[in-house]
């Protein structure tokens, strides 16, 4: 029998989109401005996902630890996240895309929450690519957001503390409904991981590109989609 080597696809792929602000100040340029180029390069990115096998994409947007920066950065990055919304809407609609919004919603406005529930709802009958933006999102709070859930369950009766274990506690993580990442990629050369989807990236790959993420295209993402594929095919390849 002739050996095939099987090449997984990178089937869920999520992005640290870090150096906006890097990319601004470069042009002598408000950060905000780097933000907003920033939210320009989602659309290319996400367009290329069906082409690429990319099921879900998973995007983080705005950290539990970003509340630190300036209250005119916090309060640009708020109101760039509901012009998205409804800039964005109608073409995610149309392109078969679902949007979910992971993290904790009790600290954003109600505003910007009904934007984000209305756009959930809009596009829940989508299949083709699973977009999930974090809002307020860290690995941490996420995890002790979920033990809380999963304490008040075992109070009431409904779960057993015996019962607790890697297969249920993910149900209770705002990512319940996805597959864990297959490959995570962060720009702008940083290598850390910064708190997000510490849970679900214990066997993702990791792929630290130097580009800064406004000059981040689709031809980029394409290069480390193959790059994934040729670590499966030394580390995860199986005979056939
Ligand atoms: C990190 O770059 C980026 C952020 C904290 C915000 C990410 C937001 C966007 C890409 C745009 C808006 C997103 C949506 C979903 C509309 P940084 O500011 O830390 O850059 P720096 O490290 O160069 O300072």
């Amino acid at each position: 029998m002739t050996g095939v080597l099987k090449v997984e696809k990178a089937k869920h792929v999520a992005i640290i989109m870090d150096g906006n602000g890097r990319w601004a100040q470069q042009r002598g340029r408000p950060r905000l401005i780097g933000h907003h180029a920033g939210a320009r390069r989602i659309r290319d990115v996400l367009e290329s996902c069906p082409r690429l096998g990319v099921k879900y994409l998973t995007i983080f947007a705005f950290s539990t630890e970003n509340w630190k920066r300036t209250q005119e950065e916090v309060a640009g990055l708020m109101s760039l996240f509901r012009r998205y919304i409804l800039r964005e809407a109608k073409n995610l609609k149309k392109n078969g895309v679902r949007v979910r919004f992971i993290g904790d919603r009790l600290r954003l406005e109600n505003s910007l929450v009904e934007l984000m529930d209305n756009l959930e709802m809009m596009t829940s009958d989508n299949d083709l690519v699973h977009l999930t933006i974090a809002i307020n999102y860290g690995g941490r709070d996420e995890v002790a957001r979920a033990a809380q859930r999963l304490a008040y369950d075992v109070k009431a009766g409904r779960l057993a503390p015996k019962e607790i274990n890697e297969e249920t506690l993910p149900k209770y993580l705002d990512t319940h409904v996805l597959p864990d990442p297959d490959l995570l990629i962060r720009t702008s050369g940083e290598a850390r991981i910064s708190n997000f989807l510490l849970w679900q990236t214990a066997y993702s790959e990791y792929d630290f590109v130097d580009t800064l993420w406004p000059d981040f295209t689709s031809n980029m993402f394409e290069e480390a989609l193959r790059r994934y594929t040729e670590r499966t095919r030394r580390f995860g390849g199986v005979l056939i």
